[in-house]
Order: C-alpha cells, then sequence, then structure tokens
C-alpha cells in the first residue's frame, strides 16, 4: 500500500508509531474545547448508527408488502422518515460540533506558530527558505485543518460503516455475504490502484502546465531581455514543447480515465447483477425475503464506497501526519528569550559604552569560514565609530553580533560594562536602532512605518521626528500625506525617501545605540545630503557605528576602524590615519578622492 501512495504530490509520511505519537501532540491544542469534541464524536457515531440502520429499515418497509396492513406500511414508512430526520440532524451537530472545535485549534495552532517563527534566533532564518516558512504556515495548516474537520470523522464513521455493515449483511445471509466478500474487496482495490494511477498521471498534466506558465511569467517580466536578445524564437520553442507535453500527458489521462469508467460499469455493475442473481436464487429456495435483497444491496454498496473512501481518507491523514510533524520541527527549535509583550519600552536609558573583547565569529551555517578574528575595539558614550573596508570584510557581521542575532564563538562584548549576554534581548535591542543600506517599509500607510519605532508615539512626536528625519517636506507633499500607502499595493518611494523614513522611525525609537549599515551608500549626491543632514542630528548624544564607503561621510568619526579579513588592521582618527605611511586608509582615501576630482572634472568639461 505504501509503495502506491507514494506518488502523491504533498510529501507524506509513513505511519510508524513515534510519528503517529508526535501527531498525537496536536490534540494538545483541541484540549481546551475537548467536551465539544467528544460530543461531535458521539453525534458521529449516531449518524453512523442511523445510516446502518436505513437499509434495514428500507428492507423492512418493503417486505410488509406481504403480511403487513396498509397502516403498518405507513408506519414502516413514517418510521424511515423519522431515522433521516434524526440523521440529517445528527450530521448537522457532527460538521458544526467538529468545525467549531478545529477551527478554534487551527486559531491557537497558528497563533503559537507565529508567535514561535517570529521569536526564533536569526541563525535559523538564515538557514531556512521563506518559501518553506510560508508553506508550513499555510499548505501545512490546511492539510491538517482538512483532516481535523473531515478526515478523521469520515475515517471513524466509514470504519464503522463497514464493519456494522457487515455484520447486519451476515445476520441477513451468511452465505450472500460470502459471496459479496469474494467480489467486492477485490474489485473496491482495483479500483483503487487504478484511480491513483489516474490520479498520477493528471498531476504530472498539472505540473506541465505550471512549468509552461512559469515559462510565460519569466519572459514576460524579462521580456526586455528576451528582445534584446533576440531570442523570441528560442521562448517560442521552448513554450512549444512544453505545452505538446500538457497535450501528450492529458491524451494519456484521458484514455486511463476512459478504461476507468468501463472498468467501473463492467466489474462494479457486473458484480452487482452477480449478487442479485445469487440472492434470487437464495430467494427462489425460500432462505431469504424480497426486502432483504434491497437492504443487502444497499449494504454492499455502502461497505464498497467506504472502502473506497477509507484509502482516500488514510492518504490524507498520512499528508496530515507528515505536515504535523513539519510543524512541530518549528515548533521545537529553540526561540531566543523574547517576551511578547504589548509594553516593551526601556525603562531605564544605557549610557551606550559599548566594548568588544577578543570577539572570534563564524556563521552558524559556515562554521569552517572565521567571519571575525579577535576583534577587539571599545566605544565610549557618544561616540562615532565608523568602520570600512573592502565588502566581505565583516563588517555588517559586527553590526549583527551587537544587535545580537548571533553570539561571538568566543571572546565577550560588553554593554555599559556588563556582559551583552546579561541583559534581556528585548530591552537590549530597544536600546538600538539600525538604518541599514536598503530599507523595507510595510505593507500600510507612512504613519505606519514610523511608529513601528515606537507604537505607541504621538502625533506630535510622529511630525517632530519626520522633521528631523527630513522627511516632512516630502511626507506632507503627497495628497494623503502620513496616511500614503507605501509597500507592495502603495506606491513606491525612492531610497532616500524610504532612508528617511527609516530615521524617522529611529528617531522615535531613541535608542542609545546607532547603528548605521551602509546607510547612504546606494543615494544619489542630493539625497545622501539630505540623508547625511538627518543622520548627523540623530547621531548626536548617542554612541553611532558607522559603515561607511564614502570615505568622506566618516572623516568627522571619533574613530576609524579599518577592518580587512575579519581583522582592525588600522584604528585612529582620519589625521591619524592619513599619517600612517603605506597605510590601506591613506591609500584608500587618496584613491577616492581622486576619483572625485575625476568625476568633477569630468562633469566639467561636459
Ligand atoms: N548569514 C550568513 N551566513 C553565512 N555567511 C555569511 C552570512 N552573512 C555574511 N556572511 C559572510 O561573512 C563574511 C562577512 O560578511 P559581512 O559582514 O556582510 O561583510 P561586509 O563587510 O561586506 O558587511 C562574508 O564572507 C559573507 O559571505
Ligand atoms: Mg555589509
Amino acid at each position: 500500500m505504501a509503495e502506491a501512495i507514494r506518488d502523491d504530490s504533498s510529501p507524506k509520511a509513513k505511519l510508524t508509531r513515534s510519528n503517529l505519537k508526535k501527531a498525537f501532540r496536536l490534540f494538545s491544542y483541541l484540549k481546551p474545547d475537548i467536551g465539544k469534541y467528544l460530543a461531535g464524536l458521539v453525534f458521529l457515531a449516531l449518524t453512523s448508527a442511523t445510516a446502518l440502520a436505513f437499509p434495514m429499515l428500507i428492507g423492512n418497509l418493503v417486505n410488509s408488502t406481504k403480511e403487513g396492513t396498509v397502516d403498518s406500511i405507513n408506519q414502516q414508512a413514517l418510521i424511515l422518515l423519522g431515522i433521516l430526520a434524526a440523521q440529517s440532524f445528527f450530521s448537522f451537530m457532527r460538521i458544526y460540533l467538529f468545525a467549531q472545535t478545529t477551527e478554534k485549534a487551527l486559531y491557537r495552532l497558528r497563533a503559537d506558530l507565529y508567535g514561535h517563527l517570529i521569536r526564533l534566533p536569526m541563525a535559523w532564518f538564515s538557514k531556512t527558505r521563506v518559501g518553506e516558512i510560508n508553506s508550513r504556515i499555510s499548505a501545512d495548516i490546511t492539510q491538517i485543518q482538512d483532516t481535523f474537520n473531515t478526515a478523521l470523522a469520515e475515517f471513524l464513521r466509514q470504519i464503522s460503516l463497514v464493519i456494522g455493515g457487515l455484520i447486519l449483511i451476515s445476520i441477513i445471509s451468511i452465505q450472500l455475504t460470502l459471496f459479496m466478500l469474494a467480489l467486492i474487496p477485490a474489485i473496491t482495490i482495483v479500483a483503487i490502484v487504478f484511480g491513483r494511477y489516474i490520479r498520477k498521471i493528471s498531476r504530472e498534466a498539472q505540473d506541465k502546465v505550471a512549468e509552461s506558465n512559469t515559462i510565460v511569467q519569466e519572459t514576460m517580466l524579462g521580456i526586455v531581455n528576451v528582445k534584446s536578445f533576440a531570442n523570441e524564437t528560442i521562448e517560442a520553442l521552448r513554450y512549444g514543447t512544453s505545452v505538446k507535453e500538457i497535450a501528450r500527458l492529458s491524451l494519456r489521462s484521458a484514455f486511463s480515465r476512459g478504461l476507468f469508467a468501463s472498468f467501473i460499469i463492467l466489474a462494479l455493475f457486473g458484480a452487482i447483477v452477480g449478487i442479485v442473481w445469487y440472492a434470487t436464487l437464495l430467494m427462489k429456495s425460500n432462505e431469504i425475503a424480497f426486502g432483504e435483497i434491497i437492504s443487502f444491496v444497499l449494504y454492499t454498496s455502502f461497505i464498497g464506497a467506504s472502502i473506497g473512501g477509507l484509502a482516500e481518507i488514510y492518504a490524507q491523514i498520512q499528508k496530515a501526519v507528515g505536515a504535523t510533524e513539519r510543524l512541530f520541527e518549528i515548533l521545537d527549535e529553540q526561540p531566543e528569550e523574547i517576551e511578547l509583550s504589548a509594553s516593551s519600552r526601556p525603562s531605564s536609558r544605557l549610557r551606550g559604552q559599548v566594548k568588544f573583547e577578543n570577539v572570534r565569529f563564524a556563521y552558524p551555517g559556515r562554521a569552517d569560514i572565521t567571519v571575525l578574528k579577535n576583534l577587539s575595539f571599545e566605544a565610549q558614550p557618544g561616540e562615532r565609530i565608523a568602520i570600512v573596508g573592502p565588502s566581505g570584510a565583516g563588517k555588517s557581521t559586527i553590526t549583527q553580533l551587537l544587535l545580537r542575532f548571533y553570539e561571538p564563538d568566543s571572546g565577550k562584548i560588553h554593554i555599559d560594562g556588563k556582559d551583552a549576554r546579561d541583559y534581556a534581548l528585548t530591552e537590549l535591542r530597544n536600546h538600538m536602532a539600525i538604518v541599514p543600506q536598503d530599507v523595507l517599509l510595510f505593507g500600510g500607510s507612512i504613519r505606519e512605518n514610523i511608529l513601528y519605532g515606537k507604537p505607541d508615539a504621538t502625533e506630535a512626536e510622529i511630525v517632530a521626528a519626520a522633521e528631523k528625519a527630513n522627511a516632512r517636506t516630502f511626507i506632507e507633499q503627497f495628497p494623503e500625506g502620513y496616511e500614503t500607502i507605501v509597500g507592495e499595493r502603495g506606491i513606491t518611494l525612492s531610497g532616500g525617501q524610504r532612508q528617511r523614513i527609516a530615521i524617522a522611525r529611529a528617531v522615535l525609537k531613541n535608542p542609545s545605540i546607532l547603528i548605521l549599515d551602509e546607510a547612504t551608500s546606494s543615494l544619489d549626491s542630493e539625497s545622501e545630503r539630505l540623508v547625511q543632514e538627518a543622520l548627523d542630528k540623530l547621531m548626536v548624544g548617542r554612541t553611532s557605528f558607522i559603515v561607511a564607503h564614502r570615505l568622506a561621510t566618516i572623516r568627522n568619526a571619533d574613530r576609524i576602524l579599518v577592518l580587512e579579513g575579519g581583522e582592525i588592521r588600522e584604528s585612529g582618527t582620519h589625521e591619524e590615519l592619513m599619517r600612517i605611511q603605506g597605510g590601506i586608509y591613506a591609500g584608500l582615501s587618496r584613491l577616492q578622492f581622486q576619483n572625485e576630482e575625476f568625476d568633477t572634472s569630468a562633469l566639467k568639461s561636459l
């Protein structure tokens, strides 16, 4: 069985004792509503019982023609209707109760999962793909939802129908039952295997469709490339091959579907003919009544359908167990100690003294490459420390360690004389703000994006922050002002504008330690001037770490660290570093200065 199942699209888990045990952890999410869930199970049992009573009563109704009066016939029919009414009520209650309990359980699971996810350390995020996290949260949960809501209940219902049905038909006629058992299960199993094969083919066709869609999407998005390389023919051929394959697979699938339909008509209905034939023989020898034949045939179709359904449900439960396993993998990851609380404003201010002491660090994913080697430096409160060096030198890594995204492998980081690890993570990060090179704005209004720095800021504070960030003018020029929607569905802000929103955020956050990681590197000179001006205001009274490319922007830093290959090669003020004969900084500085000269003279000659 496990063999045949493997071709299903979403990955499935083999049902073993250990992963079933894990899956049972899911039930802890049901616990608060366990009473309702159990009530749902009772209604489930009742629907099965009424379903099983139905063929019996139909048989009785038919049999009552022989000896019964019109009254008793009517009575039988009324009982039947009563049973139907009861069954529809039970079914409603079952669905309603299960939905109520599982939706609440899923709400808890989703919230739990997200709350956990968002507190996982950077090391986890750097080794996990976003797409995968996304599918965990959506596809896997949906899988579990379906299973909780219907599959589990159906599984129990079908099993009780099969078992109850078999018992009841054996009571009707053991001979006929054995005859039926020789036919129906074999046919059902062939039908299941056949059905699987058909689904596999149609899935292949679907995959091909997706693939061809990707081709369309890629080429349309990259139409400039296609055209400029004059590759229209290649793309047309590529698409042509892909859609031809779709047609081929679809035809194959149609062929099998045709075969399947013939098979069902021949085998299944043939079997029913066989059963009725045998039953009629039994009736002729007075071993069975007509009504019982009807009951028998109805039970048989119940049993056949349930066996078919069980295979389906079994596959679904397997998928859900796989999904559960993957979700618990996330839930079992150790999160950072971050309290999720509404008020996380720092109680007291840090002075902002920072000291790195022999810090050695390699990223967890690439332990063989030591990014920082024996790094030591110190920043006094309010100092401006510039970090320069070639790309890949480890500049951003320093800022990540400062934010405690990662812990050093050896050595210590002290903040205000205390080991950084002795601070609560949330508190520590509340004292810091970072303005990166590429600012990500969340979908929402400009106001919401600024408020990210201090969710409870007043209107006056927001405006003051925007003012200080040199952002007020451009924000107020938008017709909607602070309510202007940015992000994916809103307007696109320029790099410099996004930078200034990030600065406004930082102003509101009012950190003791400020990190500027190439904050002005990708800006044109006019935006750079506006951003630099805002940054200069922002840095006042805070310990600032400035990672920069353009040395002109850091000339007046209190200390410049020249980083190369994860080591500090030179350290001092601009003047001190310029005096070093053959120094790295002096060399770089001269090079950049010449380039600027060259740029401006080139401009002048235009
Ligand atoms: N998340 C990460 N996982 C593994 N290696 C990384 C990661 N981030 C950066 N690195 C590597 O660490 C080194 C230093 O990177 P980084 O600190 O970003 O340099 P830069 O000085 O340009 O800011 C580089 O070799 C980079 O490839
Ligand atoms: Mg960097």
